[in-house]
């Protein structure tokens, strides 16, 4: 396997990766790094946690390094949070250039972002929306001298999905000029390969990691077979077993909603589970709020929608549970990609109704692997499942309590459940 160096890289940013555990390229890195250091489009498509971001920082690192100035490179990414979590990446490697970056995302101080951009910082990384607002209200800055475009998770920027980019993405384009390097990550590129290399027009490098399956080897798939009144009565089981046997672990739970999200997080912190939410009706702060205290193990539980499912990079995340079956197997790649990675061992349990099979069997035929059954006591979800059902339904009933009335409630419904489990 080659060195970092011998790919092309300055002995600074050598010494910057090895400060942060990186010694040896990942094979995205060892064979995309060269291809764009030669000014090559590009597009690599690689398993979650392969270290894809490293493999367009870096040379973006070493081309700014030879000729600084700004702004060089624009970074475009689906979700706010992605956004900070790469500007952190180039900040950190880049920290011996003095890298000046500016992150453009919704939920944020639109002035502040302006002024910002108007400093001409080397590196902007954005949410499509916002940097379409600040190109369509303002000409106080220009990225027509950008020498690289960045689309990580671009196949979820090029789909119409609930979230449309693709009227944001024309104004940015329009932006921009024609003679750049355009770079395309993802670890499911192929679906809208097409779309993506009409991006990237420049005979773009294309390298996809050869493999049988689409998630990787260190992930322990699982299922469990559930009907959808026993659902929540299986989640609680399953984290206090996970409580019970382990002292550092930490886990998220996807949800299909919002609301769901909000309902989950109240049950679950009324059986003491120390949980968090993330999802896209709270307030930004409050997001990134949350986020930071579950990356710092505070809380050890986060139910996210699917705004959390792509890019997050959380090392101490040991269990991904899907409450819902993911609709399509390209977000169950995505979703289970927030644990086992680089390197790492991991566990995913995708609870499965018997509304759900034909999702599963789609989710195993595509991604070319085979979910295996995980085993549980049912007799002992039994014992819990009135006391579960009881709690969620007065959590629904509420809504957003004031905590005495939650607690009202709540009280009444132990009471009605003999079983002091979980108490
Ligand atoms: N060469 C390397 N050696 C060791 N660790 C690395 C290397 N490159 C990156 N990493 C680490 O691997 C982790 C995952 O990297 P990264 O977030 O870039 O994955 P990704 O391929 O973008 O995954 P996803 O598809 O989920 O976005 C990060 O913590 C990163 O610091
Ligand atoms: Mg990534």
């Amino acid at each position: 396997m080659a060195d970092l160096s011998s790919l092309g890289l300055s002995d600074w940013l050598v010494r910057q990766c090895k400060q942060l555990g990186i010694n040896k390229p990942t094979p995205v890195q060892e064979q995309c790094m060269p291809a764009i250091l030669e000014g090559r489009d590009c597009l690599g498509c690689a398993k979650t946690g392969s270290g894809k971001t490293a493999a367009f920082v870096l040379p973006v690192l070493q081309k700014l390094s030879e000729d600084p100035y700004g702004i060089f490179c624009l970074v475009l990414t689906p979700t706010r949070e992605l956004a900070y979590q790469i500007a952190e990446q180039f900040r950190v490697l880049g920290k011996p250039l003095g890298l000046r970056d500016c992150i453009v995302v919704g939920g944020m101080d639109m002035v502040t972002q302006a002024l910002e951009l108007t400093n001409q910082p080397h590196v902007v990384v954005a949410t499509p929306g916002r940097l379409a607002d600040h190109i369509r209200s303002s000409n106080t800055f220009s990225m027509k001298k950008i020498q690289f475009l960045i689309l990580d998770e671009a196949d979820r920027l090029l789909e119409q999905g609930c979230t449309d980019f693709t009227k944001d993405l024309e104004v940015i384009l329009g932006a921009l000029p024609a003679k750049r390097q355009t770079l395309l990550f993802s670890a499911t590129l192929t679906d809208t390969l097409q779309e993506l290399k009409n991006i990237a027009m420049n005979k773009p490098f294309f390298w996809e990691s050869k493999s049988e399956t689409r998630t990787v080897e260190e992930l322990d798939q699982r299922y469990i077979l559930t009907p959808e009144k026993v659902k929540d009565a299986y989640l609680v089981h399953l984290i206090q077993t996970f409580t019970d046997e382990h002292d550092d672990w930490s886990m998220i739970i996807f949800t299909n909603t919002c609301k769901n999200c909000q309902i989950l997080t109240m049950m679950l912190r009324e059986f003491n589970f120390p949980t968090i939410s993330l999802h896209s009706m709270m307030k930004q702060k409050q997001r990134f709020a949350n986020l930071a205290k579950f990356k710092a193990s505070v809380f050890k539980i986060l139910i996210a929608t699917d705004v959390a499912a792509r890019g997050l990079d959380i090392p101490t995340v040991q269990v991904v549970i899907n409450h819902n079956t993911p609709g399509l197997p390209k977000i169950y790649i995505h979703r289970v990609g927030r644990t086992a990675r680089a390197g790492r061992s991991g566990v995913s349990i995708t609870l499965v109704t018997q509304y759900d099979i034909h999702l599963v069997q789609s989710i195993e035929e595509q991604n070319k692997t085979k979910l295996k059954e995980y085993p549980v006591e049912e007799k002992e979800v039994l014992k819990i499942l009135t006391q579960v059902n009881v709690t969620r339904r007065a959590c629904e009933i509420v809504g957003t309590p004031r905590p005495e009335s939650l607690s009202h409630l709540l009280v009444s419904a132990r009471c009605f459940q003999c079983s002091g489990l979980y108490h």
